[in-house]
């Protein structure tokens, strides 16, 4: 299998911020209860999921100094397509310039892990220059009435750029669904998005560690060996488990949900690229990536940083 390895990244975020103390005067809740249960102080609002994905596309591109003619495939992450059809993929790769294949992958939050993997097996198969993108705008299939959720969403997006390496920088993997627990989080179609909160949070815990925990020893590594953790940004008391129960302290973890809320698909990435342009990732290292959102869906890869 031809090898690769992640050389360009970048993100979009929406203008408009919208508070913990813009929300207090919009529903019975207050900035407090959502610092302290989830982490989060602000999110970004508004946008389009196909704009943010350009946007974050260009980005990796532009960093990545790939010809953008030799871009083999462009595969978007995303739960809230511009539209049910077609998918938005294609209006990514029109807008970018590109000329090439180019499909949606739905995984809700889960789907940037889902999206890297893939986007590393294509590149296996000969689809060189693969650009993997996350983007959601769930906060426009959020119910205002409802403070279980509205609180804890933003919209956003992120993406990297594949490009071919003598050997593959994706040392190890995982990925996992349960459709039985499908009711727990969902939106219908013309719904608003319905989560039973506590239970999401008991199954993100326990699936994000398992997962973790395969793909570390696919590598042959342990968590010792990871130099950052970066995984879906959903509550920081769920990233305070995970991480006790893996033994990855959270000075070891890229945090970005205090600023984004959960931006799904897009947050992985966010995360990522905060973590880059703080220096807290060098040649070399592992990075953990991990995910876990409705469907049930899970999932984890293990990435040598060789940009
Ligand atoms: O990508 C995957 C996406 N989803 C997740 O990761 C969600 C995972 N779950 C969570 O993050 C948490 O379950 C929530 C943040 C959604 C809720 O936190 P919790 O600690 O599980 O709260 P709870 O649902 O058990 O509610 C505790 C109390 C309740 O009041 P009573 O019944 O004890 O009087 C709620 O009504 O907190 C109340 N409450 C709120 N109070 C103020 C719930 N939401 C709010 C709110 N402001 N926004």
């Amino acid at each position: 299998m031809a090898g690769a390895r992640i050389t360009g990244w970048g993100t979009a975020l929406p203008e408009k911020i919208l508070t913990n103390v813009d929300l207090e005067s919009m529903m019975d809740t207050t900035d407090d209860w959502i610092r302290e249960r989830t982490g989060i102080t602000e999110r970004r609002v508004g946008g389009l999921t196909s704009t943010m994905a350009i946007e974050a596309g260009q980005k990796a591109i532009d960093r990545s100094g790939v010809d953008p003619a030799a871009i083999d495939l462009v595969l978007l992450a995303t739960s809230s397509a511009d539209q049910i059809m077609p998918a938005t993929a294609p209006t990514v790769q029109n807008e970018l310039g590109l000329n090439c294949g180019a499909f949606d992958l739905n995984a809700a939050c889960s789907g940037f892990v889902y999206g890297l993997v893939n986007g590393y097996a294509m590149a296996g198969i000969g689809y060189e220059r693969v650009l993997v993108i996350g983007s959601d705008i769930l906060t426009s299939y959020l119910d205002w009435d409802d403070r279980g959720t509205a609180i804890l969403f933003g919209d956003g997006a992120g993406a990297v750029m594949l490009e071919p390496a003598k050997e593959t920088t994706l040392l190890g993997s995982d990925l996992g669904s349960d459709g039985a627990t499908r009711h727990l989080l969902y939106i219908d179609h013309g719904g608003k998005l319905q989560m039973k909160g506590r239970e999401v949070f008991r199954h993100a815990v326990r699936a994000v560690v398992d997962s973790c925990n395969k793909a570390m020893a696919q590598a042959g590594l342990t968590a010792d060996d990871i130099a950052i953790f970066v995984p879906h940004q959903a509550n920081v008391r769920i990233l305070d488990s995970a991480c006790a129960k893996l033994g990855i302290p959270l000075e070891r973890t890229a945090v970005v949900l205090d600023k984004t809320g959960n931006t799904s698909a897009g947050s992985v990435p966010l995360a990522l690229v905060d973590a880059l342009e703080k220096g807290d990732i060098q040649p070399g290292d592992n990075i953990l990536f991990s995910g876990f959102g409705a469907g049930m869906t899970w999932g984890s890869a293990v990435v040598r940083w060789e940009p």
